[in-house]
């Protein structure tokens, strides 16, 4: 659908008259003569803003405002059903070069791509208005944090940065007259003819594109309104073009949530954890621990990035580059993650949830017994015997971090916190132990980059298929996965006291189909280990796979039952299943060809010479 060229002068810029940065309005003006908006606003970041553009979204019919008194401030927004969720078979790694992408990118030349991208992106916006969104990724000032500028022409995502990153003059202001910023454009990819009347969630459902230039350091995305695919700070710079700075500057951007744990002796570390999408960080970053750990105290940093440097003492430290959750809802409860559910007690945006007809949000999980009546996702009546399910199963909320009840005092510090685990976590049915500790370094960087897990509805496609997901950064790294590898072994080098790898299974299933551990705040027994191990007071047993707590090295008191009972079989080895992962070990190196770091096969051949006359079944003692 391509509108009619416009011959005039074109919207006035609207340049702030503090903004003296050249680049940034020569690259303003540039996309606004090929996008043609209506109108260019500029962000502020003001609480007067933020009031305005949600008072004209809901005008638009993109948000709802919820009941004030159940939960103020705060508003609901429906998706087109058919942008729901990041949709990785239309991202692009546009590196110069085919193999710096690697092959677990999609890749296109970068001078082909933008061909495509100069078409689809001509007169785009026209019938809307142009927000410029400056953003910090990361504290203001911090030697860690990165600007970006957002220009988009969704409303719906400004507001959505004003709450995910630290938005407006502040971040501006910092750019000076030629600070270096990511530029990130964006389009929903639906211009209005004039006259025409908008549509609630405006997307392109033929077109989307999201395209990450790495040498340039530069991100365009078109025709969706949802997500990771529009709020472009988060996967696209934060982990994509991040990922391939990082790699360049001797620093990790890396999937993960970062949390402190106290001890009653009043010790404090800090552990960064690798989960894929949906796999759990918002749960783990908030866990509240059970009784029998009186005196200990879990705190969040973050719940999806961090970004971590080595600093002068060879100790790798971190930060959170993000300001609120985008986190998932179903699932999310009272019992499951009070902390998440307190956070977003107001000034939420709930994308996708289902709405009660008191004016508050539900979602398959919140309560036992769903609500008799409800509006779903899609704004259909629903009842819990439709046999539909009321809130998508990738709906999420957005909230500030700042309202978290466990925010932890150092999550805005510059510096950020010293990290001393690293814990590694896919989502496995079957084979991946509960909990173990890699033997040193090389090996725990080989089981991260080896990580399979099921697929959850965080990206389109196929539901619960196993695949790798090398440190569930499989659709995040923005160059070759093999010297995304090599990196994380090099980087060793650099540090006086590495931080031990270990990775959790808090999905491993029985026989009866049952999840084996009870997961939630009960994981606090599992991160009591790991603390006690990098403390250096935990035991541990030796097995074929790495360092394992027997089961007297676990705080049991307060367990539910079937969690001890079962214990011994979510730590099992079977060698049957681990013949099979070995072997898919092997396909995954095959594919990464000659990339794959030299030590890997050699790790391999380790794990297959532990297996060999092993026990068919092998059990802690
Ligand atoms: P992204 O925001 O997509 O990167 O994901 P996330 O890793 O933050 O996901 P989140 O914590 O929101 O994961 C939600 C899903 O994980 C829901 O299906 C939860 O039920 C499930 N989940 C979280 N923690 C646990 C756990 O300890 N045990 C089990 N069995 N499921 C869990
Ligand atoms: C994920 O999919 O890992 C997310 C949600 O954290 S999104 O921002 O859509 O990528
Ligand atoms: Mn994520």
């Amino acid at each position: 659908m391509k509108l009619e060229r416009v011959a005039g002068p074109g919207p006035a810029l609207n340049v702030p008259s503090f903004v003296r940065h050249p680049r940034l309005i020569a690259w303003i003006a540039g996309v606004v003569a090929l996008t043609r908006p209506d109108q260019v606003h500029w962000c502020d970041g003001s609480d007067a803003e933020y009031r305005d553009l949600c008072a004209q979204l809901v005008s638009a019919g993109t948000l709802l405002p919820l009941n004030p008194e159940a939960r103020p401030g705060s508003f609901l927004a429906r998706s087109d059903p058919s942008d729901v969720a990041r949709v990785e078979d239309r991202t692009y790694i546009c590196s110069e070069r085919e193999d710096d992408a690697g092959p677990t990118n999609n890749w296109m030349p970068p001078t082909r791509m933008k061909v495509t991208l100069n078409q689809l992106f001509d007169g785009c916006m026209q019938g809307r208005t142009l927000y410029v969104v400056p953003f910090s990724m990361g504290p203001i000032g911090s030697p860690i944090s990165h600007i970006g500028i957002e220009l988009t022409d969704s409303p719906y995502v400004a507001v959505s940065m004003r709450v995910m990153t630290r938005m407006g003059d502040a971040a501006l202001r910092a750019l000076g007259t030629d600070g270096t910023f990511v530029p990130c454009l964006h389009s929903v990819g639906m211009p209005l003819a004039p006259g025409q009347a908008d549509v609630p969630w405006p997307c392109n459902k033929d077109h989307k594109y999201i395209v990450h230039f790495p040498e340039e350091h530069a991100i365009w995305s078109f025709g969706s309104g949802y997500g990771g695919n529009a709020l472009l700070g988060k996967k696209c710079f934060a982990l994509r073009i991040a990922s391939s700075m990082a790699r360049d500057q001797g620093w990790l951007a890396e999937h993960m949530l970062i949390l402190g744990v106290e001890s009653p002796s009043g010790s404090k570390s800090y552990v960064a954890a690798a989960f894929p999408s949906a796999c759990g960080k918002t749960n783990f970053a908030m866990l509240i621990p059970p009784p029998a750990f009186d005196g200990w105290k879990v705190t969040t940093v973050g719940d999806d990035i961090a970004w971590i440097k080595p600093d002068a003492q060879g100790r790798l430290r971190a930060i959170n580059p993000e300001f609120g959750f985008f986190g998932v809802a179903p699932g999310t409860s009272h019992q499951s993650n009070p902390n998440a559910m307190l956070t977003m007690r107001e000034n939420g945006i709930f994308t996708n949830v289902a709405l009660t007809e008191d004016g508050d949000v539900w979602w398959e999980g919140m309560t036992d017994t769903p609500p008799q009546r409800l509006t779903d996702w899609q704004g259909q009546a629903w009842t819990p015997d439709c046999g539909r399910k009321a809130a998508h199963p990738n709906a999420r909320f957005t909230v500030p971090a700042s309202q978290c009840p466990s925010i932890d005092a150092a999550w805005q510090e510059p510096a950020g916190v010293p990290i001393s685990a690293f814990i590694f976590g896919g989502r496995r049915s079957t084979t991946m132990p509960l909990v173990l500790e890699s033997f040193n370094w090389t090996h725990g960087v080989y089981l991260a980059a080896t990580m399979g897990s099921e697929t959850t509805a965080a990206a389109t496609g196929k539901v619960g298929e196993v695949r790798h997901d090398p440190f569930a950064m499989l659709p995040f790294c923005g160059y070759h996965v093999g010297d995304y590898f090599s990196h994380w072994l090099r980087l060793r080098q650099q540090l006086t006291r590495p931080p031990r790898i270990f990775c959790v299974n808090w999905f491993r299933r029985g026989d009866d189909g049952k999840f084996l551990w009870p997961g939630y705040g009960e994981n606090m027994r599992i991160l009591a280990w790991i603390v006690g191990r990098c403390e250096g007071s935990a035991p541990a047993v030796e097995s074929a796979l790495g360092w394992m707590p027997p089961e007297t090295a676990i705080e049991w008191d307060g367990a539910p039952d079937r969690a001890r009972a079962d214990f011994a079989a979510a730590m099992a080895i079977e060698r049957d299943e681990w013949t099979t992962e070995l072997t898919s070990h092997q396909l995954l190196f095959d594919r990464i060809g000659s990339k794959l770091p030299a030590e890997f096969q050699l790790q391999r051949q380790l794990l297959l010479a532990g297996f060999q006359g092993a026990a068919d079944h092998w059990r802690l003692p």
